[in-house]
């Protein structure tokens, strides 16, 4: 079984919508996927409650239990964890690092959230796990996008090449317990979301 978590310190950066459209991918592509809520908010809970469709089994789990909720998925013969985090401070998030086999750290175009993807960088480096950016919310054929994109190359980390532009489709979707690609399958959200996920799939390799 392989893990993905969704980690940064910064709220709002997009964890919880791209864990669960991952989720709901991997799912899709033929994997036994759990998607791991470990968020005392329980946006990815609540969304999983609002489900109507077959798709990843949802678990909530405080993160001090999360080693435990990852063996017993490996024990019900899951191939893919999804983690959806909390801005958790450093000591929590360094334990879903550790954990995981990719750390994807979502960051808005935006300098509020580049200034804060350090602090991700920082944890999954003092831990040594494998880590990359995703461009999350992207607004459409911004600069912003390429600036940013540039800056976080500092960092030595890859980017994916997709970008997940801001699209009302990833709410709608998340409001009514569904992805992207179950709500508008042949959108351009969806579109993105399968090509989010072939490049996660390949960074795991
Ligand atoms: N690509 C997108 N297009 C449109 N809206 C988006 C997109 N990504 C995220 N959002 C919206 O931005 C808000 C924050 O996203 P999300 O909840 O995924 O962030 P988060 O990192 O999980 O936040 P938190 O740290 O509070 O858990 C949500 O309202 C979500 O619907
Ligand atoms: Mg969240």
């Amino acid at each position: 079984m392989k893990v993905i978590a969704f980690l940064s310190q910064k709220g709002g950066a997009g964890k919880t919508t791209l864990a669960v459209h991952t989720a709901v991918a991997a799912y899709e592509a033929g994997f036994r996927v759990v998607l791991i809520d470990t968020d005392p908010q329980k946006s990815a809970t609540v969304w999983g409650e609002a489900r109507q469709e077959e798709g990843p089994v949802i678990a909530t789990a405080d993160v001090a239990d999360l080693k435990r909720v990852l063996e017993a998925a490996r024990g019900d013969g899951m191939k893919l964890a999804i983690v959806d985090a909390a801005p958790h401070a450093a000591p929590a998030a360094a334990g879903i690092a550790r954990a995981a086999d990719l750390v994807a750290i979502p960051c808005r175009p935006t300098a509020f959230d580049l200034a804060a993807v350090e602090g991700a960088v920082r944890i999954v480096k003092a831990v040594g796990a494998k880590a990359v950016f995703i461009l999350s919310a992207c607004p459409f054929r911004a600069p912003e996008i390429a600036e940013t994109r540039d800056a976080l190359g500092v960092f030595g980390l890859p980017v994916a090449p997709v970008e997940i532009t801001d699209r009302r489709a990833f709410a709608r979707a998340v409001a009514s317990g569904r992805a992207v690609t179950e709500f508008e399958t042949d959108g351009k959200a969806a579109g993105e979301i399968r090509a989010l996920w072939s490049w996660l799939q390949e960074q795991m390799a």
